[in-house]
């Protein structure tokens, strides 16, 4: 057993959708999250400067002392897993439990795939089904604006902006006749009501950060690292930009407040 915190990272936001599925799954484990609000978002930068960041977050991580750590981001997750394999932890991300869980899922065999920018164009998701099951065939879309819409707040299924936006990405992967719809960016799950009414009610969604929650769960209990018994449960947030922006937004994400802390990641 192991009483050491899990590490969670994020560009954001979206990681708390997976600490939200942590906080249900293992109520028993402590939690470092890092979000790195000041240099969000990173879907839309190049390769090398999202590699840069992820190296640096999770150096932070690990001078945290963190049993494990898990990259609650799709666009990281996507493009820097060989970073993550190398730290002395076990690393997890969100790609390979997602893919497993959408081919698992899907019934017709066509699976769709929504992310950033630099999450679709990696790759990664269409790599990791095609190993889940080489059968599937994958209809992936960047949706560059559902990143912005969520952390401005646009979430409601009937917002008029969310559903054009939503439309006009999803509309082709409806008519192509997907049944799953991966949600690979951990935002999205925020945006689930307003997805699910355009795909409409035959369409699975899955969501990123659970997925990558649950098989970190998994994991741990079968390395028998899971926190013992009787030690109080913590939970610290740390982020690059203003706590109080992060302290309102966060709610929306885990349905309770926290409180972060501000910290400068340059020094990592
Ligand atoms: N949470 C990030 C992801 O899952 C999206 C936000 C960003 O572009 O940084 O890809």
């Amino acid at each position: 057993m192991d009483k050491r915190p899990i590490g969670v990272f994020d560009s954001g936001l979206g990681g708390l959708t997976a600490v939200r599925e942590l906080e249900e799954i293992l109520p028993g484990e402590s939690v470092v999250y890092f979000g790195d609000t000041g240099r969000v978002p990173y879907g839309t930068r190049s390769r090398e400067a999202v590699r840069r960041y992820a190296r640096q977050d999770m150096a932070f991580l690990i001078a945290h002392d963190v049993k494990a750590v898990l990259a609650a981001c799709g666009t990281v997750s996507s493009t820097s897993a060989d970073i993550g394999a190398q730290l002395p932890v076990p690393y997890f991300d969100v790609v390979a439990p997602t893919a497993r869980a959408a081919a698992r899922a899907t019934r017709n065999g066509k699976v769709g795939v929504t992310g950033t920018n630099a999450s679709i164009h990696s790759g990664a998701y269409v790599q990791a089904l095609k190993t889940a099951d080489p059968a599937v065939q994958v209809y992936p879309m960047a949706c560059p604006l559902f990143v912005p819409l969520v952390e401005s707040g646009f979430v409601s299924p009937e917002d008029p902006v969310t559903l054009l936006v939503a439309e006009r990405y999803l509309a082709s992967l409806r008519e192509a006749g997907v049944d799953v719809l991966i949600l690979g960016c951990t935002h999205y799950p925020l945006l689930s009501l307003a997805i699910s009414r355009v795909m409409g009610p035959g369409v699975t969604l899955i969501d990123s950060g659970k997925e990558a929650a649950l098989a970190l769960g998994e994991a741990l209990r079968e390395k028998d690292l899971l926190c013992p018994p009787g030690i109080p449960r913590q939970a610290q947030y740390y982020v690059t930009d203003a706590p109080e922006n992060f302290s309102a937004a966060a709610k929306l994400f885990l349905g309770h407040p926290v409180e972060g802390t501000r910290v400068d990641i340059e020094k990592y």
